[in-house]
């Protein structure tokens, strides 16, 4: 199957589904695998080892050049390194998740972070997730899906994810985030032009991973 030159952008809210889906849309198609969210963790997580205070724009966009973030893109193994070294657990914590959006609504870090992308993203072969993919970072792909789900189902797969059992919270800081992505200044959260809306509120991993393969060009769903 030639996937080469492909480009799948799966955009959508915080619980949604997008990293499961995106990773096994890719594995399907035999295709590179690139979270983007993953990125703006690992800066967060950098910026927080510097000591950067993360609500003061000025200075994170002083030092966002400095980190050096590379993502490796096997989506069976999907890694992240700063500096040289493995964060993909580091940047899970509740404190990056709770600085995470602060730090992508400064223009300094998403325009750094924007390059790096559409550096790994280079000729295609890739599923690429994030909030702004479809829109800003790369406008021509061939596929667009914007995944939502109903914020009860979003925060019942978080918790049984992280084990938590406090729904409420989860789902407070579900949308606590959404309302920071959604309301920035540059490169909101919404539905790019041209995407496909799947609500997977209703759907099984496996459904979802079906109807975005089917979308892919001369892939027949296969
Ligand atoms: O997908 P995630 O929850 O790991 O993303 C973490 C945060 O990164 C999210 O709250 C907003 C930001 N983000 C972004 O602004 N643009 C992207 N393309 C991806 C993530």
């Amino acid at each position: 199957r030639d996937g080469h030159g492909l480009v799948i952008a799966v955009d959508g809210t915080s619980g949604s589904g997008k990293s499961s889906t995106s990773r096994g849309v890719a594995e399907r198609l035999g295709l590179r695998y690139l979270d983007t969210g993953a990125m703006f963790r690992a800066m967060t997580w950098w910026l927080l080892c510097e000591g950067v205070d993360v609500r003061d724009a000025g200075a994170v966009a002083a030092v966002a050049d400095r980190p050096a973030i590379e993502s490796g893109t096997d989506p069976r193994d999907p890694t992240i390194t700063v500096d040289g070294v493995d964060v993909s657990v580091e940047i899970r914590s509740d404190e990056v998740t709770s600085a995470v959006s602060p730090v992508s609504v400064v223009p300094e870090v998403r325009a750094r972070l924007l390059g790096l992308q559409r550096d790994v993203i280079g000729d295609g072969g890739i599923v690429v997730e994030g909030r702004d993919i479809g829109s800003v970072v790369w406008p021509q792909a061939e596929v667009k899906v914007y995944l939502s789900a109903d914020p009860d189902a979003r925060a019942q797969r978080r918790a049984a994810e992280q084990g938590a059992t406090d729904l409420a919270s989860t789902q407070q800081s579900l949308l606590e985030r959404d309302r920071i992505d959604s309301g920035r200044a540059t490169a909101p959260l919404t539905m790019a032009e041209g995407a496909v809306h799947v609500d997977s509120t209703h759907l099984t991993l496996a459904e979802v991973i079906d109807q975005i393969v089917a979308l892919a060009p001369g892939t027949r769903g296969a």
